[in-house]
């Protein structure tokens, strides 16, 4: 009841948030692309299942990852790095989907970074009470590729902050479709995900997917 009466209501958020120097916020960005990638998440997930990686001092995140593209972000004892084959199964990582490159490269475009050709694409699940603590993405070879990031599911807190661990990050909450960019003066800048509330989504369930598109090498 409470729900149908919030989805008659029209979304009167603004479609677009700037949130620093090359940092904006495509709220429902990825909605025309929702049923592409759904199908090409499940058959990513059949062939490399969600894992909860370490950290290299020994804690097991609470958030479970998975990879597709020619690299793939890993963590274990021995540290960060990307790595074409996953750990768990000796296989190169699935390729990236189309609709996954179509998406990352024009919502990069959207947010003033053309050409983007991400070979690496992270997909973090988030259970309710999940969380990632405020972290730079560094382990890329080259800075000049922005980030895209890509929201499903359940909402969360997203937390950008600046350049320095102590600048106080801003809170944003992404919802299903989202799609956050950034790049240039703020591809260094710190973020985080708040732990992530209970709830049940329509079409992705009780969790949170995000996506997250980068040029490792
Ligand atoms: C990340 O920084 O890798 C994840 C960000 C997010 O889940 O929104
Ligand atoms: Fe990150």
């Amino acid at each position: 009841m409470t729900a149908d009466l919030f989805e008659a209501v029209p979304d009167l958020r603004p479609s677009r948030e700037a949130m620093a120097e090359g940092a904006v916020l495509l709220r429902g960005y990825a909605k025309p692309f929702e049923s592409e990638v759904v199908a090409a998440l499940r058959e990513i997930i059949a062939r490399a299942p969600f894992r909860r990686m370490f950290t290299p001092g020994g804690h097991q995140m609470s958030v479970a990852m998975t990879n597709c593209g020619s690299a793939g972000w890993v963590t274990d004892r021995s540290g960060y790095r990307y790595d074409g084959i996953d750990p768990d199964s000796g296989l190169p990582w699935p390729a990236m989907p189309r609709a996954f490159r179509g998406l990352a490269a024009t919502a990069a475009a959207a947010g003033g970074f053309e050409n983007f050709a991400p070979d690496a694409c992270l997909v973090n699940h988030y259970a309710p009470g999940a969380r990632m603590s405020l972290h730079q993405d560094r382990d890329e070879q080259d800075f000049a590729a922005p980030i895209v990031s890509v929201s499903l599911g359940l909402p969360a807190i997203f937390l950008f902050g600046g350049a320095k661990r102590a600048d106080k990050p801003k809170r944003y909450r992404l919802e299903h479709g989202d799609v956050v960019v950034w790049g240039g003066p703020s591809r260094l800048f710190f973020h985080g995900v708040a732990p992530l509330a209970d709830g049940e989504h329509v079409v992705m369930g009780r969790q949170r997917i995000n996506l997250t598109f980068r040029k490792a090498n």
